[in-house]
């Protein structure tokens, strides 16, 4: 389902979203109780032509406080939906902003601080699209929604032993909340008709912790178009895509002439935990090893068909030499010890759901934890930025960074792989590594609404590791 809005007397385009509770059938023949954007699970796919004003409004009918961010949207920080721009319950919440920035795949979802975990497990989450009809690619690529234009949002859920969503039920679970059911768009490894074409999809890894390791079963290449905030300066050919949560990339798959075949989109993920950390504490049966997560059904080819350009965008050079920050991630040793004997926040969630134990001093940024009370950095508006990256903990930690969209300098010191040398909003640490990356901050958010960094690994973020910024 796609929302384009309804244009007003204004001009402005308006969309309207609403927060409630429902029923959906994530697995076959079950009936789970979940919380969506204007259905039970999930949300529709808002449109947004860039430049053009609009104004969205966002009621929340659940019985739970809220917020709505705009993930990857540059906004200022009244409308960036983070922590302190709460929607209680039976209220709205108008937002009003334009975006100028290029086409990409954004979403949204809840960021409430200590709950957006079991907010956005429960099922919360949207995509965002922004679309740039003067961009030469964007006419090019395939654009017909739903048909060979397809959103693929890949979210891991547990079940209890009655259907509903098990969320945070063991102390482990605070290294990040993982499941052993694969949803994409909502539903338990699901099957699309693809016309023997190009197809391009776009890929949100919306799960809470678990990262995906994307690859097709024939092995077949694909093109990486995208990532998180534009389109890549031109396709790059790969077999597998790893995609950490929080993060976008945008494929183009070639299936023309593969009329009747079946392949599988799946995570390969097997290959990566070595690469990704020595001990693995993060680590479950999942990450050993392959599993499936869509398969696409090859049908006749339909309506317009694309050929894919050489060239798709133009990238801005790179200012390396912008004044510097260091920001290091870190996790308590015992942190499985201290999880263990925390306080739960009540099972206030559908069907009972646990909202788990958000709040605790377990995942640092420098040494620090998220406090309303402290503003972490002061940035001036229009200023360019160097961020040093690291991380000494012993796991992999997707940083995301709130009203900019930036890009690698170096991973390691080196170049980064073509995959990531475009536009950014959520980038992997792992332990050990140290990224630079370089951001311009260009909207402005005060003391009353600042800006969030933080990891996008949700019980991480809602256990400590995120700090705010103002922009001035
Ligand atoms: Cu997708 Cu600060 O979040
Ligand atoms: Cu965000
Ligand atoms: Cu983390």
């Amino acid at each position: 389902m796609q929302m384009h809005g309804t244009t007003g007397a204004d001009g402005v385009r308006h969309y309207r979203l609403r927060l409630a509770p429902g029923r959906t059938e994530l697995v076959t023949g079950v009936r789970t109780a979940t919380w969506g954007y204007d259905g039970a699970y999930l949300g529709p796919t808002l449109r947004i032509a860039r430049g053009k004003r609009v104004d969205i409004s966002v009621r929340n009918a659940l019985s739970h406080v809220t917020t709505t961010h705009w993930h990857g949207a540059i906004v200022d920080g009244r409308m960036d939906g983070g922590p302190h721009s709460l929607i209680l319950p039976d209220e709205s919440f108008r937002f009003g902003f334009s975006l100028d920035q290029p086409a990409a795949s954004l979403w949204y979802h809840p960021h409430v601080d200590t709950t957006t975990g079991p907010l956005v497990y429960a099922g919360l989450a949207g995509m965002l699209i922004v679309d740039d009809d003067a961009a030469e690619s964007s006419r090019l690529l395939p654009r017909t929604y739903g048909v060979d234009d397809v959103p693929l949002v890949v979210q891991d859920r547990r079940l209890d032993p009655g259907g509903e969503l098990a969320y945070m039920t063991s102390p482990a679970d605070i290294m990040g909340m993982k499941g052993d059911r694969f949803l994409v768009n909502g539903r338990e490894q699901p099957y699309f008709e693809a016309p023997a074409q190009l197809v391009r999809f776009r890929l949100l890894n919306g799960s809470n912790a678990r990262i995906y390791n994307f690859g097709l079963s024939d092995d077949r290449p694909f093109e990486v178009i995208g990532s998180d905030a534009g389109l890549l300066c031109e396709p790059v050919r790969v077999t597998r895509l790893l995609l950490v949560p929080g993060e976008r990339a945008e494929i183009v798959v070639d299936l023309t002439h593969k009329r009747g075949r079946t392949i599988e989109l799946r995570s390969y993920s097997g290959e990566i935990v070595p690469v990704l950390s020595k001990q693995a504490m993060e680590k479950d049966r999942f990450d050993g090893g392959t599993f499936d997560l869509l398969q696409l059904r090859v049908v006749a080819p339909s309506g317009h068909i694309s050929k894919l350009p050489d060239r798709l965008a133009q990238m801005p050079a790179l200012r390396p030499d912008a004044p510097h920050r260091r920001l290091v991630l870190g996790v308590a040793e015992d942190v499985m010890t201290l999880a263990g004997d925390a306080k739960g926040r009540g099972h206030d969630g559908p069907g009972g759901m646990n909202l788990g134990i958000g709040g605790q001093r377990f995942f640092s940024i420098d040494r620090d934890y998220f406090s309303f009370d402290r503003t972490n950095m002061k940035l001036a508006l229009g200023s360019t930025e160097v961020w040093d990256l690291g991380n000494t903990s012993k796991m992999a930690h997707p940083v995301h960074i709130h009203g900019t969209s930036f890009r690698i300098l170096t991973r390691n010191g080196s170049a980064p792989p073509a995959v990531e040398q475009g536009w950014k909003d959520t980038v992997l640490v792992r332990p050990a590594e140290h990224l630079r990356i370089v951001a311009r901050f260009t909207k402005r958010a005060g003391d009353d609404a600042p800006y969030m960094y933080h990891c996008h690994i949700l019980e991480h973020e809602d256990n400590g590791m995120m700090g705010q910024f103002t922009v001035t």
